[in-house]
This record gives C-alpha cells, structure tokens and sequence, in this order.
C-alpha cells in the first residue's frame, strides 16, 4: 500500500458560530497552505477550538462557508471529510486498547481487517509505540496517550490535520521532541494542519503560518516572523513574545519607507507600512523587542536612549537587563546574549546608551 501525499486548500469565510448568547465565532476568515502547518494562536475563549470542531464536521456553523479545494463541505458529516483530530484533552476511548483506539476511525470508514491491521500497524511504528498494541489508556503515560491521539488521527490518512494543543499536557523535554516527530511525521504525511497551541514559542518553531484569533475573529495571519517583527496591534505584538511599549506621537515622515514618532524627549525612527493607518498626528503605542536592543556608545544608532541598568536577570543563554531611562516610569527590558554586551556591576548607577535599529521599532495601529 502506497500512502499518498494529499493535501487539500482549506478556506474559511466569515464563519459564525453562537452558543445560546454567547458568540464564540464572529466571522473567521482564513486561508491554509496546502500540505503545510498554521498555528492558532488567542487567550483561552477566543473560538479556536470552536474553529477546529467546524472544519472537523463536529458542530456547524450559524453562518459562512468551509472550503476544501473550493468545494463547499459545509453539510458534509464528519466521515466524508478527510479530516484528522487530536482533540484538546486526547479523548481516547478509555475501555478499547491502543489498537482499538486507532482502529476505530478505519472500521467507521467500513475498511477491511487486513487493511486496517497493515495501517495501524504502520501508524505505531510511526508514532513509536509498537508492542503497546493491548494496553488500554490508563496504562500508558501522558506522552503515549498522545502519541495514540496522533495515530488515531493519522490513520486514516487525512488531507486536514487539527491538532488541538496537543502537547499541552506534556513536560518541557518531552513537549520538545514531540515536536520534532509531530513536525517529521506531518511532512512525511503532507495533510494540510492547524495547531492549536498556547505556547508561542511552540507555534513560531512548528508552523510555517500563524494565525492570532481575539474574540471570535482572526485578528492578523502570515508567517511567524513577519507576525513577530511587524505586528499590526498592541494585542498581537504582546501575544507573541514580550515587548517594551511606550506611547508616541507620530511626527512625521522621514522617507519614503520611514516615519518619525516622538516620546517624551526622544524621537524614534519606524518602517511605516504602505498600508497603514498611521496617520502624522495620530497617539501611537511604540514597541520594541527586549532582544532587539543593544548597548552602545553615546549617541549610537538612530533610535537611542540614555539609561541606567536597575537590575538584571541570568538566564542560561542570555541575561535580561532592567533599563530606566531617565523620566520614565517604567524600565525597558533589553535581552543580551552576546558577550560583548555584557555590563559590569561597576556600570549600574552610570548612564549608558541603549540604541535598536529603525526596523525594530513597531508603532502599532488602534485596534
Ligand atoms: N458547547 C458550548 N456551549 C456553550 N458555549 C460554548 C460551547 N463551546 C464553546 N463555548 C463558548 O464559546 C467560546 C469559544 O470557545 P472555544 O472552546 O472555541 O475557545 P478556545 O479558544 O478553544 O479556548 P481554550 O484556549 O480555553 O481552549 C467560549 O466563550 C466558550 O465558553
Ligand atoms: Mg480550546
């Protein structure tokens, strides 16, 4: 038996779903890859479970459209969709066996028990859980569970993965190499794939998409870095990894590609996209990445301020510093990893430069 790559274009317009009165989807539009992996990412009750269970057939929606390779499945059941789950809390059946568990989906689709034997057989060695074919759930570690939450939804070889915070439950090394497999088997397999996680860091390193949902709607989508150094709003900029953030009022152009905004004595450089609705004059909430900032010479760089470092904080790789500049009220938290950027005890109480590059400076849209 050949297993084939196939990987379907999903697109989701204007999806409404209520509970009663309680909104869960206010008009979710989205575009996936085909074959690749988009990570929704939104604080707990923003509809991103709601989302998968729509696109699995588990719910339907009060209103728009599901499209697997422009054909509108909207009624199709669950068992005609071509679609794998990996439900937020696992959901394995707790009296069948791990061969039971995965075989499940494979008998619905009414397949022979040669067939079914081969492809579950194939799924475990895949997932690395061979010779644990006769356990039930409650024998196996989390780990395991998930890994049978995986093949369960692996095995029928669906064009649509949903992997719903799959790794949550797991500790931080083995939430690592599960990423690794999850990430080698989903490229063995090719379905196209949301994963749903609450771990930022998780979602920038599996997907090659991001999507951040905030009440209901899909509020910015693209690829993890531009997410992460051009985000459109304060929301989206604090969702994925910390930034410093002060208010500033824009001030002006100072290129074609570039504008100015001004902080109390300081006045910084931005990249001002073509498409914003940034405007000269408008109160902007500036932000900049602890990792973006440097130390430097007086007057170095175009965006610069003069601080004095409070405190800091070691951190393996790293050493996040504590840095007031003078008239604020707030310190700004630079993150350093290279030696040279090191500051000495000796250097706490005297002033020193900070300074970021122009494109590091976010200045971030009402929302
Ligand atoms: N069956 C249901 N009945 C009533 N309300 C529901 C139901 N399912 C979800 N909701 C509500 O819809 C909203 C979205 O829920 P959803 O489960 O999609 O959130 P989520 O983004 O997955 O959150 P979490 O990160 O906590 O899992 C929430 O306010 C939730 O309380
Ligand atoms: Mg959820």
């Amino acid at each position: 038996m050949v297993w084939e790559k196939m990987s379907v274009n999903v697109h989701l317009h204007n999806l409404r779903k209520r509970y009663g009165r309680q909104v869960a989807l206010d008009g979710v539009s989205l575009d996936l890859v085909p074959g690749e992996i988009t990570s929704l990412l939104g604080p707990s009750g923003c509809g991103k479970t709601t989302t998968l269970r729509l696109i699995a057939g588990f719910e339907t929606a009060d209103d728009g459209e599901i499209y697997f390779d422009r054909k509108q499945i909207n009624k199709r059941p669950p068992e005609k969709r071509e679609v794998g789950m990996v439900f937020q809390n696992y959901c394995l059946f707790p009296h069948m066996t791990v061969q039971e568990n995965i075989a499940f989906g494979l008998q619905m689709r009414r397949q022979g028990s040669a067939e079914i034997r081969e492809k579950t057989e194939r799924i475990l060695d895949m997932v690395q859980l061979a010779g644990y074919e006769e356990r039930r759930p409650s024998e196996l570690s989390g780990g395991q569970q998930q890994r049978v939450a995986l093949a369960r939804a692996l095995v029928i070889d669906p064009a649509v993965l949903l992997l719903d915070e799959p790794l949550g439950a797991l500790d931080k090394g083995l939430r690592e190499s599960m990423q690794f497999e999850l990430k080698r088997i989903q490229r063995r397999l090719g379905p196209t794939t949301i994963i749903v996680t609450h771990d930022q860091e998780e979602a920038l390193t599996l997907s090659g998409r991001v999507a951040v949902m905030k009440n209901g709607k899909v509020v910015q989508s693209g690829a993890p870095k531009d997410i992460y150094d051009r985000p459109r709003t304060r929301f989206v900029a604090e969702f994925l990894g910390g930034a410093n953030l002060f208010s500033g009022i824009v001030t002006g152009r100072k290129s074609d590609a570039f504008g100015c905004v001004a902080s109390r004595r300081e006045t910084f450089v931005f990249p001002w996209p073509e498409m914003s609705s940034i405007q000269v004059g408008s109160s902007v909430t500036c932000a900049v990445r602890p990792e973006h900032i440097h130390f430097g010479k007086p007057g170095e760089g175009d965006n610069s301020l003069s601080v004095k470092i409070a405190d800091s904080i070691f951190r393996g790789t790293s050493r996040t510093y504590e840095a007031w500049p003078d008239g604020y009220d707030a310190p700004l938290q630079v993150i350093s990893s290279s030696d040279r950027n090191q500051v000495t005890d000796m250097s706490y109480d005297k002033p020193i430069n900070i300074y970021w590059n122009p494109e590091n400076m976010m200045v971030l849209e009402e929302e």
